[in-house]
């Protein structure tokens, strides 16, 4: 599963190098490492809705910040991955 993260500017302000850091030590600490990458994508245009988060085969935006990281991997990552 691959995780795509904006990191052009305005989703660099509100703090996407720590949603990725925070993702990455989550996926390490649950032993994800070979299911789970990351990757990082330009700006997208929906700046408004950033830290903007996409998860492969999924049109969804998520909206995550460094705070909801945590809640962003439990409710939309694990869950994918058990299934
Ligand atoms: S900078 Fe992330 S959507 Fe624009």
């Amino acid at each position: 599963m691959t995780v795509t993260i904006c990191i052009g500017s305005s989703c660099h302000l509100k703090g996407s190098r720590d949603v990725v850091a925070r993702l990455q030590s989550l996926i390490s600490e649950n032993g994800l490492d070979s299911q789970v990458q990351l990757s990082g994508s330009f700006c997208n245009g929906r700046c408004d809705q950033g830290v903007v988060v996409t998860i492969e085969g999924d049109d969804q935006i998520y909206s995550v910040l460094p705070e909801t990281t945590e809640m962003f991997f439990q409710n939309e990552i694990l869950p994918r991955l058990a299934g």
